[in-house]
């Protein structure tokens, strides 16, 4: 399987035999490009996609040591994501599969997330709790099956990672902030700030990021910031977005009789989560992506891709459309 990856600021290309082994995962991230605008800006995205694409491609066919005619399937993310980054990606995948021949497959981005954990272990026993915790994306679902999905809860504004993104845009740090505020939290007393997350009323496993942020933005304003008022607020925003997951996350797994958890997404990164995890989840089998598979990869998409196109016994014709938003 080739996987394609271009549905925000990474480009990727990767090579995966039979849904889990890894012969090349290819990841040309931008996050230089974004750095200075705290965030991405989708045409300078769209700009780099088509400049690297190509030339990524044959990378990851020669250090995977294959020719494009050994390749057995085409898979690409077509959503969600920026829409002209999805196109280019999509587009790339469809002229591939029309000149060689090969099927192609479309793939939703936030359940390849979800895959990236199952393909770093074996494939757990289902029903399993799987928790989506990405820059786009929070999200838990009751994971049926591969490609069979409850959504039990998610955000209802912003994103964990882009909770983390703009609380370190107010800590003037650079953009993607999430790895910034977990290194800057390690000197940090969050005792020196109290921050919630939102609840939201009869929705339990629900999550809301955007008021935490804005209490953050309150408690900085208009002050002298010393380093360490940095640091500590770092560690208080982190502990309280982290543990509002850990907890919906438990509540989830107690309601739904899960005794798996699968984790996904950029911020399963983040070591602090993984500890809290540890210690509040002791009795929990739980598994997180690989490194290299946590945050946006092409791996995960030809890992998924290749379930897919085994159940469903072909691929998708060329009429696909790439879609900014998809359900599970
Ligand atoms: O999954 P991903 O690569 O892209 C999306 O699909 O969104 O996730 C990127 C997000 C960014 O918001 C980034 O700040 C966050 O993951 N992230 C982290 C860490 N590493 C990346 N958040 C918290 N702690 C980290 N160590
Ligand atoms: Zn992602």
């Amino acid at each position: 399987m080739l996987g394609i990856e271009t549905t925000c600021d990474e480009t990727a290309v990767a090579v995966v035999r039979d849904g889990r082994e890894v012969l090349s995962s290819i990841i040309a991230s931008q996050a230089d490009l974004h750095a200075e605008f705290g965030g991405v800006v989708p045409e300078l995205s769209c700009r780099r996609h088509v400049d690297c694409l190509i030339p990524l491609i044959d990378e990851a066919l020669n250090t995977a040591n294959l020719s494009l005619d050994q390749i057995d399937l085409i898979a690409v993310a077509h959503g969600p994501g920026l829409i002209g980054a999805l196109l280019i990606g999509l587009t790339a995948a469809k002229t591939l599969s029309l000149a060689t021949g090969k099927p192609f497959i479309g793939v939703n981005h936030v359940e390849a997330h979800l895959y990236a954990a199952i393909m770093s272990h074996k494939v757990p026993k289902f029903p399993t709790l799987g928790a989506v915790l990405s820059g786009g994306h929070t999200s838990l679902v009751l994971m049926n099956e591969i490609g069979n999905y409850t959504l039990i809860g998610e955000t209802v504004d912003d994103a964990i990672g882009e909770a983390f993104d703009k609380v370190a845009k107010i800590l003037g740090l650079p953009y993607p902030g999430g790895p910034q505020i977990e290194q800057l939290a390690r000197h940090g007393n969050r005792h020196q700030f109290s921050f919630k997350p939102g609840k939201i009323k009869e929705r339990p496993l629900d999550f809301s990021f955007s008021g935490l942020k804005t209490s953050v933005l309150y408690a900085l304003k208009n002050k002298d910031l010393t380093p360490q008022n940095k640091a500590d607020a770092a560690a208080a925003f982190q502990y309280a977005a982290l543990i509002d997951v850990v907890e919906k996350t438990a509540l989830g797994s107690k309601q739904h009789n899960c005794q798996t958890i699968v984790f996904g997404g950029g911020v399963t990164n983040n070591r602090y989560l993984r500890e809290l995890v540890a210690s509040l989840l002791p009795e929990k089998t739980v598994l997180w992506p690989s490194p290299g598979l946590s945050l946006d990869n092409a791996a995960m998409i030809a890992g998924l891709g290749y379930h897919h196109y085994l159940k469903r016994g072909e691929g998708d014709h060329l009429d696909l459309e790439a879609q900014t938003r998809i359900a599970l």
